[in-house]
């Protein structure tokens, strides 16, 4: 095999809970995580000699910064590989919006370069190089459309549901780095509740209505006093219809919950695509 084509899928967080700030800088946190139908194509070819990544996407590293570069490299030096890779990235997840697009990619890159390399690795070995890569990476090497993410989101425990939800997604053009966000969190305003038990009966029940009244995310407070008028967005989306909306990760995406397919499509029209890009999708 000299070449290798994958899908790298994207998730939504149906809940986020952050629990406290741990002692190395992170926060423990209790998630929901949804895999959605929108992707990267990833291409992995055996080259000679060094780690390549093409991409045209302006703001996609192509260096060490980029998680699959880190994931190519550490396979590379810890198996003794001598070959290199051209790692080709065709980018559809927006970058940096909540959506760990970048980390689903290293996913996929493990994945596919365990296969391309012949390297062994166990689903248990893969998960501990995931965990080391980044805080969201586990969770897409889990063949599961729904799992509850632990510790700083790299615990996984994968969840038996097979209700499918339909979403509008709203990723809007503009900036909102995590590490700001989890630095404009105040603890105190946290809720203590536990809303991932709250939701996930519904979600077991497909229970459309109690999941839209029971999704939520602790770093909403934070996401709003960086960007006041993205609450705007969230308003604009249950005047179009939506069920239920919530913000992804640490934002910038809205994600809204529709009845079908075509009640999404019709929310997705209400949208100026100039200022947003807006997707249709679904669990997968
Ligand atoms: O996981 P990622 O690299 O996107 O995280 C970026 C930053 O967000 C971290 O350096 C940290 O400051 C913050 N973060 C956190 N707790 C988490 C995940 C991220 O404080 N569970």
């Amino acid at each position: 095999m000299n070449s290798l084509t994958l899908k790298s899928y994207a998730k939504l967080n149906l809940v986020l809970s952050i629990l406290n700030k741990r002692p190395d800088g992170f926060h423990e946190l209790k998630t929901i995580f949804e895999r959605i139908s929108l992707f990267d194509t990833i291409t992995l070819k055996k080259t000679s000699g060094k780690i390549l990544i093409r991409c045209a996407h302006p703001h996609v590293p192509k260096g060490p910064k980029n998680l699959v570069y880190r994931v190519a490299l550490i396979l590379k030096q810890d198996f003794g590989i001598t070959q290199g890779v051209e790692i080709a990235i065709e980018k559809r997840i927006p970058v940096a919006a909540g959506l760990a697009g970048g980390s689903s990619n290293a996913a996929t890159v493990l994945q596919g370069l365990n296969r391309l390399w012949n390297l062994g690795l166990s689903d248990a070995q893969l998960i501990a190089y995931a965990a080391a890569i980044g805080s969201d990476v586990a969770f897409f090497l889990y063949d599961s459309p729904y799992a509850l993410g632990e510790g700083r989101g790299e615990k996984i425990k994968a969840l038996p549901i097979k209700t499918k939800l339909w979403h509008v997604l709203v990723t809007p053009r503009l900036k909102v780095y995590t590490k700001d966000v989890f630095g404009a969190l105040n603890l105190k305003l946290t809720r203590k509740k536990d809303d991932v038990n709250i939701l996930l009966p519904f979600l077991k029940e497909d229970n459309l209505y109690s999941i839209c009244s029971n999704l939520s995310n602790d770093l909403e407070p934070a996401i709003l006093a960086l960007k006041p008028h993205l609450g705007l967005l969230k308003d604009k989306l249950l005047d179009a219809g939506a069920l239920g909306v919530c913000f992804s990760g640490s934002g910038p995406s809205v994600f809204a919950l529709a009845k079908s397919q075509k009640h999404a499509q019709a929310i997705r029209a209400a949208f100026d695509k100039r200022f947003a890009q807006v997707f249709v999708v679904s669990t997968i």
